[in-house]
Formats: C-alpha cells, sequence, structure tokens
C-alpha cells in the first residue's frame, strides 16, 4: 500500500489511499480511507503502540490489516523496535481480530480502564520482534515451492 508517513512527537501515521473498484490499481493515491499510527513510547524508545482506524464505507475488505503489516514491518525492520502492544474495547471484536490477523498475542486478563466516569474493559495484545520474525520465516516457508516437495 503506498502511504504518507508522518513523524511527529515520535508518532507515526501512514495514510491509506484506495478507492473502492481500484484496490489492485496501486496508481490511486488519491483519497484518504484510513490511518494506522504507531506512538513510540516516551519512556522505552524500544516500544510502541500500534492504532488504526479505516472509513465505515471500507471495512472488512482487509486494508485494516495489509497496513497494519506494513506499519509492523517498518517498525521492526527500520526502526528495530523490540515490541509493539496494541489494545481494544472489548466490544469492538473486529479490532481484535486484525490483531490476530497480524501475529499479535492476546494477553491473558482484559484490563479495567474508565471513559467518562464509566468502567470499560480492554483486551491488551503483544508481539515482540523475535516473534514476527520467526512467523515470517514459517510463513515464508510454508509459501515456498519446497513445502509442497515434503
Ligand atoms: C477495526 C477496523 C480498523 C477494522 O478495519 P478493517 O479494514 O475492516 O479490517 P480488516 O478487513 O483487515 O479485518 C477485519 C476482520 O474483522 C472481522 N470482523 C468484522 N466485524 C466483526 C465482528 N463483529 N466480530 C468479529 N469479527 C469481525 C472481519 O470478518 C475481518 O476478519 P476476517 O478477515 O478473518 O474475516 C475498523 O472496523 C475501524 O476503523 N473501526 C473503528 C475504529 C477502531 O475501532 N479502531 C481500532 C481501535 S482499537
Amino acid at each position: 500500500m503506498r502511504g504518507l508517513v508522518s513523524a511527529m512527537y515520535r508518532s507515526i501515521t501512514l495514510a491509506g489511499t484506495r478507492t473502492p473498484g481500484r484496490e489492485t490499481d496501486r496508481s490511486d493515491t488519491g483519497h484518504l480511507i484510513g490511518a494506522v499510527s504507531l506512538h513510540i513510547d516516551a519512556w522505552d524508545y524500544l516500544a510502541a503502540e500500534l492504532g488504526y482506524w479505516i472509513g465505515v464505507p471500507w471495512w472488512n475488505k482487509g486494508f485494516a490489516t495489509e497496513a497494519a503489516n506494513a506499519v509492523l514491518r517498518f517498525a521492526f525492520e527500520r526502526l528495530r523496535l523490540a515490541r509493539i502492544t496494541a489494545c481494544h474495547l472489548e466490544e469492538n471484536p473486529a479490532s481484535g481480530r486484525v490483531m490476530q490477523k497480524i501475529g499479535m498475542t492476546r494477553q491473558p486478563l482484559p484490563r479495567v480502564a474508565e471513559k467518562g466516569g464509566q468502567p470499560i474493559r480492554l483486551i491488551d495484545y503483544l508481539l515482540t520482534r523475535e516473534t514476527w520474525s520467526a512467523k515470517r520465516i514459517v510463513n515464508r516457508w510454508k509459501a515456498s515451492p519446497l513445502a509442497l516437495v515434503t
């Protein structure tokens, strides 16, 4: 996915640019359909929190997963970060599904926080560079023609 990367206050946003019906047209860079952000921890420069949103008309087309994967690669290969965290509201399973699809591991216990005076339950996810690298090697091996021989 082509995108605009901007860095401000240790936070990076990748903006997607596709139009319905032209998903495979790599020259289509004129439309903002969502964003993925990476907020680097102020106290731990090897860690960052991943966030994303996609405009409603483009939901469930794989865009968040594709863009988040691109940002993960940037975070681990270029920024050399060690850990990426993400969290979602318990009542937002689509966001959790994206975290699962990009290889993040759900943490065992929900976290209780507060929003507008009301308690909210958050589900935390974690991905380390070691786990990400190992999964990439396994996926490459599965996609290799040699895998068919065995
Ligand atoms: C969460 C969000 C970014 C997902 O974007 P998206 O481009 O639709 O995500 P993808 O298409 O890559 O993947 C969505 C997955 O969630 C699944 N899904 C959608 N609705 C779901 C639901 N109610 N319950 C469980 N899974 C659901 C889809 O089936 C898909 O999984 P699949 O590929 O296994 O079928 C988008 O819905 C959004 O912007 N929501 C509002 C902002 C937000 O919640 N941001 C995250 C804050 S933590």
